[in-house]
């Protein structure tokens, strides 16, 4: 018997929002029934081409009662009103990243949700890639040994016309910041879910080769992490192109590189690669630095609702890369270690039959 699908408004129909559609389009546990856009001609061009409802107005959206979920592709500072409204209105939230601008923001999402019994989930779809998985599992296995150090590369290219083009793009009160809250998030994500909790940091950043905007456009960081780790970040959005992001994790026994999509991971002599795995029922559905796995963390969001289950990337999950980001930003300003995490955090309720997130590695 085939399961109802849940029905999806995305809000916001910019670059992602297609990636988004795409999924869905081809998801069997969900349908895109309305797309949402302040622009009227964006919502109507996506209804066009997917199928479904055009709608301007958000809050309108989310008090429908044959809306189950939304998706939420819009600018940086509208994630956490739209979260917060959207479960207060009893759906299931599933947003693009950083889930917010301030982890009081993040908290408040978190919380919203679990008063009004729905799922929300970050999007943080390279922890889903091939490469991903298989670095996570050496690391939980014990397989390269214990943890002594991890750098990380992401050099790619934002020119000014992609920020002029952007109504919030560039911004430090719509877009949160630059090239660490943007781009690098999804690097800082990787290295801070392969070497655990982060405990001090010290970065700094600047504006160094864009006229129009004042948010980083380069940044470095030293991560203290509770195994007494130091991972070496370091992001710019004015290289030439998009060069493969790099990502090392040295253990006592071996290390793991991840080079864009593909692992390589070292115990003694021995290397084994770990490609990533094409899904013929799936192509790629935005530009290649995007990765391939919007789906996957899109189709096991909602089957986790349908289960009754923590979502992998949950608002916890999601939160621990936007908490690095906002305190290498108070790190760089105050010239100063910041210690993690920024706040008293918030506690995970006990939630029965939750599987840990390593027992689902590779699923
Ligand atoms: N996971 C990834 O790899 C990835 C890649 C790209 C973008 N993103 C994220 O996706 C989000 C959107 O980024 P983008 O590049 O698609 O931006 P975009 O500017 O192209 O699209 C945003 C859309 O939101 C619409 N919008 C703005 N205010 C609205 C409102 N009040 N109601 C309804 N619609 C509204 C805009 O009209 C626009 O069409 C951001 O959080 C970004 O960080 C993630």
């Amino acid at each position: 018997m085939e399961l109802d699908k849940f029905r999806v408004a995305l809000i916001g129909c910019g670059r992602v929002a297609r990636v988004h559609a795409g999924a869905l389009a081809r998801s069997p546990e969900a349908d895109l029934a309305v797309a949402v856009d302040i622009r009227r001609e964006r919502a109507e061009a996506f209804a066009a081409q997917y199928g479904c409802e055009a709608e301007t107005d958000w809050e309108k959206v989310i008090t429908r009662s044959d809306i189950d979920a939304v998706e939420i592709c819009t600018p940086h500072y509208l994630h956490a009103p739209m979260a917060i409204a959207a479960a207060k209105a009893g759906k299931h939230v599933l947003t693009e990243k950083p889930m917010a601008l301030s982890v009081a923001d993040a908290d408040a999402m978190i919380r919203a949700a679990e008063e009004n019994g729905v799922t929300l989930g970050v999007i943080f779809q390279n922890r889903y890639n091939t490469a991903s998985q298989a670095a996570k599992q050496a690391v939980d296995t014990g397989e390269i040994g214990a943890i002594r150090g991890a750098r990380a590369f992401l050099t790619w290219n934002r020119s000014d016309e992609y920020y002029s083009h952007s109504d919030w793009k560039g911004t430090w009160d719509k877009e949160g910041g630059g090239v660490l809250i943007d781009q690098a998030i999804h690097t800082i994500d990787l290295v801070q879910w392969l070497m655990g909790p982060a405990v001090e940091l010290f970065a700094t950043y600047d504006t160094r080769n864009h006229e129009i905007i004042n948010v980083d456009d380069v940044a470095e960081a030293t991560i203290r992490f509770a195994n007494g780790a130091l991972a070496s970040l370091y992001a710019n959005c004015y290289y030439p192109y998009d060069a493969d992001v790099f990502v090392e994790i040295v253990g006592e026994k071996g290390l793991i590189r991840i080079l864009k999509d593909v692992a390589y991971i070292k115990v003694g002599n021995v290397t084994r690669t770990v490609e990533p795995v094409a899904d013929p029922d799936q192509p790629t559905l935005g530009p290649g630095y995007w990765g391939q796995s919007h789906a996957k963390q899109i189709n096991d969001f909602f089957r986790s609702v349908r289960a009754g289950e923590r979502p992998y990337i949950d608002g916890y999950e999601g939160k621990k890369a936007m908490e690095l980001v906002l305190a290498m930003y108070q790190s760089a300003r105050k010239g100063q270690w910041v210690k993690l995490p920024l706040t008293e955090p918030l506690l995970p309720p006990e939630v029965k039959g939750l599987k840990p997130v390593a027992a689902r590695a590779g699923e």
